[in-house]
């Protein structure tokens, strides 16, 4: 509701003639915004109740009352001391009723009046007033004021369109100047309280003196303006029609007070960015997309685009680091806490470390961790992230093909998003975090580009500072990055990669670590993981080891914490069903009676059973493996058959083992010329290479021919030459390790890998028998069975076999 009088429509002012007397008391209609000035005409709009009753009341009488300015831009219903002391007096000339109950009126102003004090408040206020005529000394300063004055308006009225021409002539025929100045004030649109303050001075000079400055003042500001406008005008010409509509629209949009969402959100956005300490030339990126977007309305499809992409630059971490905590022993201290044994690998860690705090700006190398499923390199990697204080965000690269994955798409395709190291350092919340990337080596590449480079050119310490993400589209400095990765093999790792990494091995755990670990970390995570209480179960070490070597064959301890959690879960159960009121121990029978019979049963004991089975070790990149090679033999013509997915080169190890035996086992040549040979190694699932089976298909062999089993007790690895040498083979601690889960008590190995007995933990050497065979004759000495006809015996006998057709098996 309009409480008090505004300036109604088509605000100009008329000086017109003489005031009427003016009487003690007079009603008053407090004016919001704006001044009347004595001896002109002036519409409002008057719509509050009180004021409606006033005017209906002084139009009953002599149509007299006074218009005071409130001190307060938006008075409620202003009192006597929200009031200015000074207004003028009026007469209502004419009053129209407004439709919806408001009314106009026009009215004649007098003289100034100063209000004396008030008489009533209510209906409304009511003031005895006084009059305050002018004081006027005339002389030629006042006529030089009245000119000054008469022309700057004059050249004002040019520049601002608000005024209306005629106001020219007005002024310029104006001979009182006590009423030039009224005129002038009544027509400018300056602030309110300037206006009051020229009403309320009386002496003319001073007033004129004072309006001279307001003139000049604002004959500036419109020659600013008009500048302004001309420039806008050459700019209009250039750009395109919709901005002048928009312009248009933001403008209507202003003044219907609501105020566009888009550009509170490029706002929102502005002083987000502005907030962060950009590279020079990211900052130029951004106020270039920040003024694009500004133009852009907001239903247009590259709006959101712009807008999205911004957000993105505003939410990464520019200039966000954490501090690194470089004490060794606390170092140390964490690792320990979270990580069983494996010392060679914490002091590898640790070393690294210590070269980055003695050197904290060398661009470190790359630490690799290379070793089976659940040996714990992720959780190394977040134990060191803890070491440091640094955050930890993993990212994988398993199953990357595509470069754009690692590198972002361009933001003209739609749905583009950045790649993943962006999106891991925006989840880091810091330009310093540890990224751990794991499955390196199961990156693939194809027509979409070959994710290796992209890889490179993230870990590299040459390149990284500049990463550029195709959708960010401006480099980002990733040389606060440490960089950790993780692989199974080595060997799928492209070269130039592998070059820039150092590469700490993690072979696997021998059953003893693995209780180890079990009883001190795996058992306690998953006792307080069901709630049970340290009171109410526990394992024994029987126990413990029946599940590592009935329940699970791995080189890691990812089953067996799996297996250790679902144990505890079922007496969880059991202890909530009431069955179980004392302490349980998880001992052997128990695991068998929770869990279920063994998944794992020692083969190697039913397989060698018969001749022509040979148990070998195998290294594969989840960890080493036992595996059985099949020789078999049928009535052909000396072909060599080799099934079981074997790759290039055990194919031919096949063929160089038969070729010895051939040569070597004294059966007469036509045993060989009547017989076909058939190799196979099971689990075909499994694609299996290498040189390393070489002696387990010679001993197979053998054995077939010569029809003496294997030792079931005995495994064996080694490559084979055609004068039936043994070369050294790879990865003899994992072999080991995966015999010693077979259940094997007997190793043949190369000796030229005894060195490597080193790396051997001491206890599983104490369990594990080694035979070291530099010729085959060693080995097949060895690995065949004394119990039965050796071969040496029959094979120098085999005068008998020959002719004869071999017994099918
Ligand atoms: N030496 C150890 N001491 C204590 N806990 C260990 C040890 N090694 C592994 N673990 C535990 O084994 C679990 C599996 O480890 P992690 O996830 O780190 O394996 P990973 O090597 O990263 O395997 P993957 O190659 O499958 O990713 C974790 O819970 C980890 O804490
Ligand atoms: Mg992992």
């Amino acid at each position: 509701m309009i409480e008090i009088a505004t300036p109604g429509a088509g605000g100009e002012q008329v000086a017109m003639g003489a005031p009427p007397e003016l009487p003690e008391r007079l009603p008053v209609l407090p004016l919001r915004d704006t001044v009347t000035f004595p001896d002109t005409l002036t519409p409002l709009a008057v719509g509050q109740e009180r004021s409606i009753r006033l005017i209906n009341d002084v139009l009953g009488g002599d149509r007299m009352l006074a218009l005071v300015a409130s001190r307060d831009p938006e008075p409620d219903a202003p009192g006597p001391e929200q009031l200015h002391d000074v207004g003028v007096a009026g007469t209502i000339a004419r009053m129209l009723k407004v439709p919806d109950g408001t009314l106009r009126i026009l009215v004649q102003a007098g003289p100034r009046v100063r209000i004396e004090g008030f008489d009533t408040e209510q209906p409304y206020l009511v003031a005895r007033v006084a009059p305050a005529p002018d004081t006027v000394t005339e002389g030629p300063e006042l006529t030089a004021l009245m000119r000054n004055v008469q022309e700057t308006f004059s050249r004002i009225i040019e520049d601002v369109p608000y005024l209306p021409e005629e106001l020219q002539l007005a002024v310029a025929n104006l001979e009182d100047p006590s009423a030039l100045a009224h005129l002038i004030a009544g027509a400018l649109r300056i602030r309110t309280e300037e206006k009051q303050e020229l009403l309320e001075e009386r002496d003319v000079a001073k007033r004129l003196r004072r309006l001279s400055e307001i003139l000049a003042r604002e004959l500036e500001v419109a020659a600013i303006g008009s500048r302004i406008q001309s420039q806008v005008q050459s700019e209009l010409d250039r750009s395109q029609r919709d901005f002048v509509l928009r312009q248009q629209l933001k403008a209507i949009q202003d003044e219907l007070g609501e105020r566009d969402p888009g550009e509170a959100e490029v706002e929102e956005l502005r002083e987000q960015l502005a907030a962060i300490a950009l590279p020079e030339d990211v900052r130029k990126q951004v106020d270039r997309e920040l003024a694009r977007l500004e133009k852009l309305p907001q239903a247009a499809a590259e709006h959101g685009v712009i807008r999205n992409y911004l957000e993105w630059m505003a939410s990464l971490p520019w200039d966000t680091t954490t501090d690194d905590n470089l004490d060794l022993a606390h170092a140390r201290e964490v690792l320990d806490a979270d990580h069983y044994d494996i010392e060679k690998v914490k002091d590898r860690i640790l070393e690294f470390l210590a070269v980055r705090r003695l050197k904290p700006d060398a661009r470190g190398s790359i630490l690799c961790f290379v070793g089976p499923p659940g040996v714990g390199k992720t959780s190394l990697g977040q134990s060191i992230a803890r070491a440091l204080g640094r955050r930890f965000e993993r990212i994988s690269a398993g199953g990357v093909r595509d470069e754009a994955e690692i590198r972002g798409h361009r933001r003209t395709y739609i749905g583009a998003m950045p790649g993943t190291i962006i999106r891991a350092l925006r989840d880091a919340g810091s330009a310093n975090p540890l990224f751990m990337i794991d499955e390196i080596d199961k990156m693939g590449a194809d027509y979409r580009g070959d994710p290796a480079s992209a890889m490179l050119e993230v870990l590299d310490p040459e390149q990284n500072s500049t990463f550029r993400d195709h959708y960010l589209d401006v480099p980002f400095d990733l040389s606060k990055v440490m960089f950790i990765t993780t692989a199974n093999t080595l060997d799928t790792v492209p070269g130039p990669l592998r070059d820039r990494m150092e590469v700490i091995a993690l072979a696997g755990y021998t059953e003893e670590e693995k209780l180890q670990i079990a009883r001190r970390y795996l058992v306690p995570r998953q006792i307080d993981r069901t709630g049970l209480k340290r009171s109410q179960i526990a394992f024994s070490d029987a126990g413990l080891r029946a599940i590592i070597s009935e329940r699970t064959r791995e080189a890691g301890v990812r089953q067996l914490e799996r297996e250790i959690g679902s144990a505890c879960r079922k007496v969880a159960r059991r202890v909530a069903e009431g069955t179980f009121d004392r302490k349980v121990t998880v001992s052997a029978p128990r695991v068998r009676e929770l869990l279920g019979r063994p998944l794992f049963v020692p083969e190697a004991r039913r397989r060698t059973r018969q001749p022509g089975v040979a148990t070998g070790l195998a290294w594969t990149p989840v960890g080493g493996d036992v595996l059985f090679v099949e020789a078999t033999a049928m009535p052909g013509k000396g072909k060599l058959t080799v099934t079981g997915q074997l790759g290039d080169v055990m194919k031919e190890s096949a063929q160089a083992a038969l070729s010895w035996v051939r040569g070597h086992a004294g059966l007469a040549d036509d045993w060989f010329a009547t017989h076909d040979v058939h190799v196979h190694v099971p689990a075909g699932a499994v694609p299996k290479d290498g040189p390393s089976a070489g002696i387990t298909m010679a001993t197979a062999l053998t054995s077939l021919v010569s029809e003496t089993a294997v030792r079931d007790d005995t495994a064996m690895t080694g490559e084979i030459t055609l004068t039936g040498q043994v070369l050294p083979i790879g990865g003899l601690k994992e072999k080991a390790l995966a015999a010693q889960r077979a259940g094997i008590k007997r190793v043949i190995a190369p000796r030229r890998n005894e060195p490597d007995l080193e790396d051997i933990p001491e206890h599983l050497r104490a369990d594990l028998e080694f035979v070291w065979a530099a010729e085959i004759e060693e080995v097949l000495a060895a690995a065949l069975d004394p119990s039965r006809d050796g071969w040496f015996a029959r094979g120098r006998r085999t005068g008998m076999l020959a002719g004869q057709t071999h017994p099918d098996r």
